[in-house]
């Protein structure tokens, strides 16, 4: 049996660069193809086996995610919700989070990071199973200064991390998926802000490789990795997203689908989930999954 992990939402920010669709709602609210951008991440956390999540966004935003998702309890998950009066940074999200995790190993998801591989729920499902450590992703990128990036020995060792690196040691990225133990509540709270103000993902991952508690998982070029927080991402990420389920005539990453597939519901739940939403294209496609079984 896997551990009892709990995972964190990370909706907030303040989406400048998706500017003006940010001017009157957040990113994650956005449209990615045919669903909120919000449904992704919270379908890759419930691909590693986590049912019990807390989602964090503005005070603001917060009562739209509320009202979008509910208690969960039509998926089979529970959702609890969490004010950041500010976007003060990732690392943040342990300190408003503490309660939450109590002493269970926690999953970070970043609202905005989009994961596709048919292979997504084992690679996810390995990393909760993970005890006493912390596992990151590696993804290579083409644009390294935009992220958190890795720097490796001639052994492929991870040897250090750097936020936004002007001269980039590499071109491996961490993407917004972090697993932790419960420790990482007392390490966010030993880092301090960085200078551009902001508790920073990257300090907490660099406390755990200078431990010798980080493992990172290589994702190699059959997982997609989408960031969407810029204009051009949010299009390639909808197109992709229409491209693949067009092409295996399928939905991915859908709340329903995964509750179904996850076992987090039976059939007459999932059909009562997706017939609130029959009437759309996305609710259709989803229903005829029933028809495939
Ligand atoms: P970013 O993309 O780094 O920041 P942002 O969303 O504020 O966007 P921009 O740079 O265009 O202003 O954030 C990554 C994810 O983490 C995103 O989903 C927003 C979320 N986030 C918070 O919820 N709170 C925070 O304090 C920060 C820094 C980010």
């Amino acid at each position: 049996m896997g551990v009892r992990r709990k995972g964190i939402l990370l909706a907030g920010g303040s989406g400048i660069r998706l500017g003006p669709l940010t001017s009157v709602t957040c990113k994650q609210l956005l449209p990615v193809y045919d669903r909120p951008m919000v449904y992704y991440p919270l379908s890759t956390l419930m691909q590693a086996g986590i049912q019990d999540i807390l989602l964090i966004s503005s005070p603001e935003y917060l009562p739209q995610f509320q009202k979008l998702l509910g208690d969960g309890s039509q998926w089979g998950i529970a959702l609890s919700y969490c004010e950041q009066a500010s976007p003060d940074g990732i690392a943040q999200a342990f300190l408003l989070g503490e309660k939450f995790i109590g002493d269970t190993p926690v999953a970070l998801a970043l609202g905005d990071n989009i994961f596709y591989s048919s292979e997504l729920s084992q690679l996810l499902q390995n990393a909760s199973a993970v005890t006493g450590k912390a596992t990151v992703f590696g993804y290579r990128v083409a644009n390294p200064s935009a992220f958190g990036i890795l720097e490796m020995d001639a052994a492929g060792t991870v040897t250090s991390i750097e936020e936004k690196p002007q001269n980039p040691k590499s071109h491996w990225a961490v993407p917004g998926l972090y697993f932790y133990d419960a420790d990482v509540v007392q390490i966010a709270k030993n880092i301090c802000p960085s200078p551009r103000g902001e508790l920073e993902i990257t300090d907490v991952n660099r406390a755990y490789l200078d431990q010798g508690r980080l493992t990172v998982a290589f994702l190699d070029a059959s997982t997609a990795w989408f960031d969407s927080g810029t204009a051009d991402a949010l299009l390639e990420t909808s197109m992709f997203v229409k491209a693949v389920e067009e092409r295996i005539g399928q939905k991915i990453s859908c709340p329903e689908e995964i509750a179904l597939s996850m076992g987090y519901m039976d059939r007459t739940q999932f059909r009562a989930a997706c017939e609130k939403v029959a009437k759309s294209s996305y609710g259709r496609s989803l229903l005829m999954l029933l028809e495939d079984a």
